[in-house]
């Protein structure tokens, strides 16, 4: 089987990123562009992210997952902390994660640190979640190997009966992990592959040294 796909090409041509139009804070161009992908409609999920860890094997893992919140202080997505992320997460706090904005033509990379939010802050979301999810966190250990479609069906209805006058409490296994950032890449795609590639990088003290990069 094969198919070539050197005919597939586009040239990038909505915007451009100049170091005269941004701040000397990463975060606020964040926001700034997350309020510009948000307000063109042009994406279904635009807080879907990729997490990128690195696993006991030592390979690298992707994996897609929401971005819940993001401050000055980092961006926060919620998982199982037992799961092969939570696992790799908890053993090597080094993460990359990262957005792809098609319509916009944008990327954001984001090389951080990982650590688990207060139990309290969990605790909240939980909360905020409807019942379904709540009891889809109980029931499914996620990455681990399962029998069947049926198992966790069957997991699903013994849990709701067990739960129809109690309240859904959030399992200690599951909760948020914040990334803290070091690196954060802005890429905005331009013609003829001349993008524009902006990164912000933390240094020691707690300032951000901006760099234009070779596309
Ligand atoms: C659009 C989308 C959103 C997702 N959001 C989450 C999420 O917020 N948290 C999560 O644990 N998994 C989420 N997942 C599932 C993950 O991609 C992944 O399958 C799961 O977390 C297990 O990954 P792991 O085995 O590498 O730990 C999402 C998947 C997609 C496609």
């Amino acid at each position: 089987m094969q198919k070539d796909l050197g005919s597939y090409r586009r040239s990038y041509e909505k915007s451009e990123l100049s170091e005269a139009s941004i701040s000397d804070n990463p975060l606020e161009l964040f926001q700034k562009w997350f309020y510009e992908v948000e307000a063109s409609g042009g994406v279904d999920e635009p807080n879907a992210m990729t997490v990128s860890s690195i696993g006991a094997d030592g390979y690298p893992k992707s994996r897609v997952v929401l971005l819940k919140k993001f401050t000055y202080e980092g961006f926060i997505f919620y998982t199982n902390y037992e799961s092969e992320k939570g696992k790799a997460i908890l053993a090597n706090s080094k993460v990359c994660i990262s957005f792809f904005w098609p319509n916009m033509e944008r990327q954001i990379i984001i090389k951080g640190n990982a650590e688990k939010i207060a139990e309290n802050l969990s605790d909240g979301y939980f909360e905020s979640r409807p019942e379904g999810s709540k009891l889809g966190a109980i029931v499914s250990r996620q990455s681990e190997v399962i029998p069947n479609r049926e198992y966790l069906e069957s997991k699903l209805k013994e849990l709701e009966k067990s739960y129809l006058d109690k309240e859904i409490e959030r399992p200690s296994y599951w909760g948020g992990f914040i990334v803290k950032p070091v690196s954060i890449e802005f890429w905005q795609g331009r013609p003829n592959r001349l993008h524009d590639r902006i990164r912000y990088s933390l240094q020691a003290d707690y300032d951000w040294k901006i760099e234009r990069l070779a596309p």
